[in-house]
C-alpha cells in the first residue's frame, strides 16, 4: 500500500526546470528554457536582473562574465550592450519580454525568480510585462529577497509569491502568512531538518517547491516529504524517474 500510495503522490509531483534544461542548452537561455518545456517540464524557473536602463533580463549572476563574450554588471549595461553579447555555449542573453512570448504558446508555466534587492517600481515594471503577456495567471514570482516578495505580493497584477528561503524558518506557516505567500520554496538541506513542515505549509494551502535537487536519491526523498514541485537542472530525467515511481 505504501509504495502504490508512494507511485500516486510521485506523479503529481512537478518538474521544474532549473534555467531551463542546462544539461541540454546554455542554462536560462531560451533554448534551454524551450528545451525544458518541450520535453514536458510543468514548470521553467529563470532568474530575472535588471540593465542600466531598467530592462529585465534573464540571467542567473550579477555580472555578465560567467555566461557571456562580455564582462561587468548587468546593472551598468545597457539592455542593447546586452543584447550583443554571445552566451557561451551559444544563445543570447534573453529579454524577459523574449520568455514570456516563448512560453506563451507552451504549456509549462514560469517560476520567475527576481534577483534582489530592487526598487519597488523595477519589479512592478516585470510584473506589468508578465500581466500583459497574459502570462499572468500561469506565473509564480519568487525572490530570496523580502522586499521584492512584499511588492510582487501587493502589485496590482495579483501574482501569486513565492519566498525563497536556504533554511527553514521556525514558523514557515507564520512566514506564508506574514508575506501572503503562495508558495514557499526552500533549499533540499534547509528543509531536510524538519520534513514535517512541507505538511504544514500544505495543510494551510501553500505550496512547497525545493531546490536544486539532480539525483535520484534526492528525487525520492523529496518526494516522500510530499513536496509540490522538485526544481532541478535535470528535468528531462525527473520527468523520466517520476514516470516508474
Ligand atoms: O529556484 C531555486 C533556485 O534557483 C535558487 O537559487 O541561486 O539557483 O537562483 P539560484
Ligand atoms: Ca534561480
Amino acid at each position: 500500500i505504501s509504495e502504490q500510495s508512494s507511485a500516486a503522490h510521485c506523479s503529481r509531483t512537478y518538474a521544474v526546470g532549473h534555467r531551463g534544461a542546462p544539461e541540454i542548452a546554455p542554462e536560462n537561455t531560451i533554448a534551454s528554457l524551450e528545451a525544458a518545456a518541450d520535453r514536458g517540464a510543468d514548470w521553467v524557473e529563470t532568474d530575472v536582473q535588471f540593465t542600466k536602463d531598467g530592462q529585465p533580463v534573464i540571467m542567473h549572476d550579477a555580472t555578465v562574465d560567467r555566461m557571456t563574450d562580455g564582462t561587468g554588471r548587468i546593472d551598468q549595461l545597457t539592455a542593447e550592450e546586452i543584447s550583443k553579447l554571445t552566451v557561451k555555449g551559444g544563445g543570447h542573453v534573453p529579454t524577459l519580454e523574449q520568455v514570456l512570448s516563448s512560453l506563451k504558446v507552451r504549456s509549462a508555466r514560469l517560476l520567475l525568480e527576481i534577483k534582489g534587492p530592487q526598487s519597488s517600481a523595477a519589479v512592478e515594471y516585470a510584473l506589468r510585462l508578465v500581466a500583459e503577456s497574459g502570462m499572468a495567471e500561469r506565473t509564480l514570482v519568487q525572490s530570496f529577497d523580502e522586499g521584492v516578495v512584499r511588492d510582487a505580493a501587493a502589485s496590482p497584477h495579483k501574482m501569486k509569491v513565492a519566498l525563497l528561503r536556504s533554511k527553514l524558518d521556525p514558523d514557515p506557516v507564520a512566514t506564508a502568512r506574514k508575506f501572503s505567500l503562495s508558495a514557499y520554496s526552500v533549499n533540499f538541506k534547509g528543509l531536510s531538518a524538519r520534513p514535517t513542515a512541507v505538511d504544514q505549509l500544505k495543510a494551510a494551502g501553500i505550496e512547497v517547491f525545493v531546490w536544486t535537487v539532480d539525483r535520484e536519491n534526492e528525487w525520492q526523498t523529496a518526494t516522500s516529504w510530499g513536496v509540490d514541485g522538485v526544481i532541478t537542472n535535470r528535468p528531462d530525467q525527473f520527468l523520466q524517474w517520476r514516470k516508474s515511481h
